[in-house]
Formats: structure tokens, C-alpha cells, sequence
């Protein structure tokens, strides 16, 4: 493997784990406001990316390669309504997508077959993940800061709905 693939896969799994921070903080700013759907579906996301961080880091070693944790920034911790912590997820996912796209660019340039197939799932999952968060954001955009309607949103990402 070159060292521009390594390390744009070592600065991928800060990424991950930056990611894994901040929706660990959107679960607790949700847990604030007994938003008990959306803080069950952020801790979950928050351990999804900390998952991801794991296989890539599972990945490099697979390959006999470095690890190179780095320190991670503080999350943010202040958002004024529930709309502008899911478009900043949408946000999140969109970067995460652009930098999976950047390792697959790299991984084919060079004819590295083992990573590109060990990102189809990863890119797949990461497609998903938008399209979720950008379901989540219209339905929420259209609630329009309205507490009833924020609820009953709240209840249905509680019971697993949060797609189309
Ligand atoms: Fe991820």
C-alpha cells in the first residue's frame, strides 16, 4: 500500500471517531430535552462510527500497516433547535462520503483491488446514511420547530422509522 493510501486512512478513522463524538454529544443534547427516539437513535449512531473507525484501523493492521491515532477536536455541544443537530449529521455523513469516495479514487488509481473491495459495503452504507438523515431532515423541517409535531416525530425514530 502507498503512504498517501495509509495515511488518507489514517486521517479517516479520526474522522469516524470525531463522528462517533458528536452524535455521542447530539444523544446527550437530545437526553436534555427527553427526546427519547432521537437520543436512542444518536447513541446508536455514535457506536455505529466508532464501529467503523474499528474496521478501518482493523483493516490497516490486516494489511500490515500503522495505526496513527491522532487527537480528536471537541464535538459541538450547542445547537438552538433539533433541526440544526440533524442537518449537521446530514452535513457529517455527506464529509464521511466524500472521504470515503477520496480513498476509493486512491486505492484504484493504484490498482489496489483488496481495498476498493473492502469499501464497496462501507460506500453503500455511507449512501444510505444520507439518504436517512436527509428523510429526517425534511420531515423535521416541516414540523417547523412545533413541539406536538417534533414529538410525534420523536416517537416514530423511537419505534425504528427514520426512512422513507
Ligand atoms: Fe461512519
Amino acid at each position: 500500500m502507498s503512504q498517501e493510501l495509509v495515511g488518507a486512512i489514517q486521517q479517516h478513522i479520526n474522522l469516524e471517531l470525531e463522528a462517533s463524538m458528536t452524535y455521542l454529544s447530539m444523544s446527550i443534547w437530545c437526553a436534555e430535552r427527553e427526546l427519547a427516539g432521537f437520543y436512542k437513535f444518536f447513541s446508536a449512531e455514535s457506536a455505529e462510527e466508532r464501529g467503523h473507525a474499528i474496521q478501518f484501523a482493523d483493516y490497516l493492521v490486516a494489511r500490515a500497516q500503522r495505526n496513527d491515532l491522532q487527537p480528536l477536536q471537541a464535538p459541538c455541544q450547542n445547537w438552538s433547535k433539533l433541526e440544526d443537530v440533524v442537518f449537521s449529521s446530514f452535513r457529517m455523513e455527506a464529509d464521511t462520503t466524500s472521504s470515503i469516495q477520496h480513498l476509493y479514487s486512491i486505492a484504484e488509481r493504484e490498482n489496489d483491488v483488496r481495498t476498493t473491495v473492502f469499501l464497496d459495503p462501507l460506500l453503500e452504507q455511507q449512501i444510505g446514511s444520507e439518504d436517512q438523515y436527509a428523510y429526517l431532515h425534511g420531515r423535521i423541517k416541516f414540523a417547523d420547530n412545533d413541539s406536538t409535531a417534533l414529538l410525534v416525530i420523536d416517537g416514530e425514530v423511537r419505534s425504528g422509522l427514520t426512512s422513507r
